[in-house]
């Protein structure tokens, strides 16, 4: 795991929407997984001012979302269909239709909507760049802890802790969803390129046991530890719990070293 550790979100977020950005100059109809969440909306606004500033185009992009919740309309404003059109796609130039959630339609069976889903991201050639948040329980996407390291995008209930976690986006009175529907870890590993944001003290012990400690389900972003290509991007806060902090830094100042001599590497080169 590359570990970058910033002084603060913002730099988070423009290393965040840097990575984005070098994507699609490589590869400019490039599949993105997008999250919702609080951490990467610091990102999404970048990229819409580099967007309006002329230097990129999501126009040949498809995108996956990780997860929607399961019981309320798309168009109902706690949808993470409405999240991302307020907070990323009605300010950049990427077609609707290729913009994917795995949302379940009024009358549909919620159980035929994941393997559809995975259908979808195998025949747009699989996701090149996943952006994740983590939750405070060391959840990716919705997946909670136990859930299977081997899972696909399913139905999941989610926990107590991650109902009160985002409580905050609905009114008093208000349906909150105890179910989503979540690509799996399997189908998030399967990205080729990781790029995991955490922001805030509060993630602290969750970006500990992810990248420090034992793959496990109860720590399901530990499996990241699995996968060939993950950036993990902290401000200082969320970094606070990570006993090698003193190596990453090391490990960051020989990359750049190496970039600035040799330029970036893409496995794709
Ligand atoms: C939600 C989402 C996750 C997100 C997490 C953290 O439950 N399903 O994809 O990473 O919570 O959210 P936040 O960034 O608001 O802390």
């Amino acid at each position: 795991m590359e570990v970058v550790i910033y002084p603060d979100a913002e730099r988070v977020a423009r290393h965040g929407a840097g990575l984005v950005e070098a994507m699609l100059k490589v590869k400019p109809g490039a599949v993105f997984g997008f999250a919702t969440g609080r951490t990467p909306i610091a990102l999404y606004r970048r990229l819409v001012e580099r967007h309006r500033a002329g230097a990129v185009s999501f126009a040949r992009t498809t995108s996956f979302n990780l997860d929607e919740y399961l019981g309320i309309p798309a168009d109902s404003p706690q949808s993470y269909r409405s999240f991302m059109d307020r907070e990323f796609f009605d300010y950049v130039d990427i077609e609707r239709e290729n913009t994917h959630l795995p949302a379940c339609a009024e009358g549909e069976n919620p159980q035929r909507v994941g393997p559809a889903y995975e259908e979808k991201i195998r025949a747009a050639g699989g996701i090149d760049l996943q952006i994740l948040g983590i939750g405070h329980n060391g959840h990716i996407g919705f997946n909670e802890p136990s859930s299977s390291l081997a899972s696909r995008t399913r139905v999941k209930t989610l926990t107590r802790r991650t109902l009160e976690d985002n409580s905050r986006l609905f009114g008093p009175g208000e349906f909150q969803p105890r179910l989503a529907i979540t690509m799996g870890i399997a189908t998030i590993m399967e990205a080729r390129h990781i790029l995991l944001l955490a922001t805030g003290e509060n993630k602290a012990g969750a970006v500990a046991r992810m990248v420090e400690g034992p793959v496990s389900a109860m720590c399901p972003a530990s499996v990241l530890q699995l996968h060939e290509c993950v950036t993990v991007l902290v401000d200082e806060p969320a970094a606070a719990g990570l006993q090698y902090r003193e190596y990453y830094d090391l490990a960051n100042r020989e990359n750049q070293a190496l970039i600035e001599r040799f330029g970036a590497f893409y496995a794709d080169d």
